[in-house]
């Protein structure tokens, strides 16, 4: 990948701001720069890879597509860092904190939710939408439902589950297309898996459809380095839906809080 040095200067805020950073700083952000150089790519004007193609690169890498965010470094040469400790009692902000950042996919995702004046529920699903990228891609938006169950409206889950299989559908109604980033992904003349295609089957005659659908619609994918969106705004809606267990996410015994307890600490060897 040919790395532009004044973009990089200029996404870390010009040469000044640059010489004020201490070398771990420097790193974390060109690993920041690399991974939205990576995104960029996703979204590039090449052709559309077929199925085979796509394929063909999986003895290219030394990881596997579906692995989490936290556990490879995609970029070329680039190495996994030593993740800041999560406090005794850990909540949802620390999480978004210390192991979702950047988040501004799903940040900005809940911003835009807000703008359309959607309801509470689906703000919050927006907000969780993606974040289970974290531990794994493969089949996100089902590992993200399971993780958030125990703590959020019923129909939040239920939005967060099925916008995965609905992201491969259009729907005119809402404005939602087809993304060119699965056609990139998945290759031009991918067929979406049974069960997405079933699920979807049965999301068309289910009176929450408009739920998932919604996420789909407000699914933002912004590339500018320069967006940091804060946690901020979602606080209130964050305080009345989600259930921050007192013990500490992962210490509550909950059904999900081994999953947690990985995000926390993902360098345990087993
Ligand atoms: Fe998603
Ligand atoms: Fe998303």
């Amino acid at each position: 990948m040919e790395i532009k040095r004044e973009n990089l200067i200029a996404t870390l805020g010009g040469e000044d701001a640059v010489a004020r950073m201490d070398s771990e700083a420097k790193a974390d952000a060109l690993e920041d720069f690399l991974s939205t150089e990576l995104d960029k790519i996703l979204l590039s004007t090449d052709p559309f890879p077929t199925v085979a193609e796509v394929e063909a690169k999986i003895p290219t890498r030394n990881y596997r597509m579906g692995a989490g965010n936290l556990f490879v470094a995609t970029a070329p040469g680039a190495k996994v860092k030593v993740l800041p400790p999560m406090p005794d009692r850990p909540t949802l902000y620390d999480f978004f904190a210390l192991r979702f950042a950047p988040a501004n996919h799903v940040l900005q995702s809940a911003a835009l939710a807000m703008k359309n004046g959607m309801s509470e529920e689906i703000i919050l699903a927006c907000l969780l939408h993606d974040t289970a990228q974290a531990l794994l891609k493969a089949d996100h938006g089902y590992w993200a439902a399971q993780l958030y169950e125990p703590y959020v409206p019923e129909k939040t889950a239920f939005a967060i589950k099925y916008h995965q299989a609905l992201r491969f559908f259009a729907d005119p109604a809402y404005g939602y297309e087809y993304p060119d980033l699965y056609r990139r992904l998945f290759g031009e003349d991918y067929v979406p898996l049974p069960h997405i295609r079933a699920d979807y089957e049965m999301l068309k005659k289910h009176p929450w459809y408009e739920a998932p659908r919604l996420v789909t619609v407000n699914d933002f994918y912004s590339f500018d380095p320069k967006a940091k969106i804060s946690i901020d705004p979602f606080r209130e809606i964050i305080g009345r839906h989600f259930k921050q267990p007192k013990e500490g996410l992962g210490n509550d015994n909950s059904p999900v809080a081994h999953m947690w307890r990985t995000i926390a600490r993902p360098d345990m060897a087993l």
